[in-house]
């Protein structure tokens, strides 16, 4: 039996994956981040790319889903949701690094990559767990059955200004514009390919969290999850 799926998608830095990780715990699912796989495969192509000498971009997709599956990567129950590894470790701390945010985007584009990684998401869902998955296409691809779907949003220099934040500094202006910018290219990037962009789905909840708390934002999908699920 199939486990029920809440889809959260939106934009880069939009707090899909904290909100979702707190609606499972609110709703007794596990969370299940879609973004996590394709860093993960990101980080194979990179590896790829440093053996040959060439951009991970250009790396043939079927050797680096090769090359993931000879390396065990896998998505790994963590207790809350799970947990990506490869060579058998947890790679949460590689998958965020700088090098692997600039090359996701290319990676994620190539159709095989989204074939691998929807099957692998699917397979989760269909051994009867209950997920809250967070992504850029769960509502309009993976999971189009899902009987809640969120399209979260907010403004650029809100979501430049949490990411700024999750690196425990001071922000200064000259690297909030730059984080603006390249959260702008990620998403142009991810909204213009061909296969599986960010779309918001026609059945999907808008909420634009620019001026509401976290705990706004999570209480509103909670309340949404249970009116319409009859869950937790
Ligand atoms: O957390 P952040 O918003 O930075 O992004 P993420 O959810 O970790 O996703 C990283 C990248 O993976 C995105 O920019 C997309 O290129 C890709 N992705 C995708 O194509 N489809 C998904 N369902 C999830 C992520």
């Amino acid at each position: 039996m199939s486990g029920t799926v809440i889809a959260i998608d939106g934009p880069a830095a939009s707090g899909k994956s904290s909100t979702a990780r707190a609606v499972a715990e609110a709703l007794g699912f596990a969370h299940l981040d879609s973004g996590s796989l394709y860093r993960a495969v990101t980080l194979v192509a990179i590896g790829e790319g440093e053996r040959r000498g060439t951009d991970p971009a250009g790396v043939d997709p079927d050797t680096t889903l090769r090359s993931a599956e000879d390396r065990g990567l896998l998505l790994y129950p963590d207790g809350a949701g799970f947990a990506a590894y490869l060579d058998g470790v947890p790679v949460d701390g590689p998958i965020r690094e700088p090098a692997v945010t600039r090359y996701v985007s290319a990676v994620s584009a190539m159709p095989a990559v989204r074939e691998w990684v929807n099957a692998r998401l699917r397979s989760l869902v269909r051994s009867g767990r209950n997920v809250v998955v967070d992504g850029r296409d769960i509502g309009t691809v993976v999971f189009p059955d899902a009987p809640l779907k969120v399209f979260l949003t907010a403004s650029p220099e809100a979501r430049a200004g949490r990411r700024i934040s999750q690196r425990g500094h001071v922000i200064d202006v000259d690297e909030l514009a730059r984080e603006t910018a390249a959260l702008a290219a990620r998403d142009e990037a991810d909204s213009a390919r061909p296969v599986a962009p960010l779309r918001r789905a026609d059945d999907a909840v808008d909420i634009d969290s620019t001026r509401l708390t976290f705990e706004e934002q999570v209480g509103r999908i909670v309340a949404l999850a249970r009116e319409r699920l009859h869950a937790g």
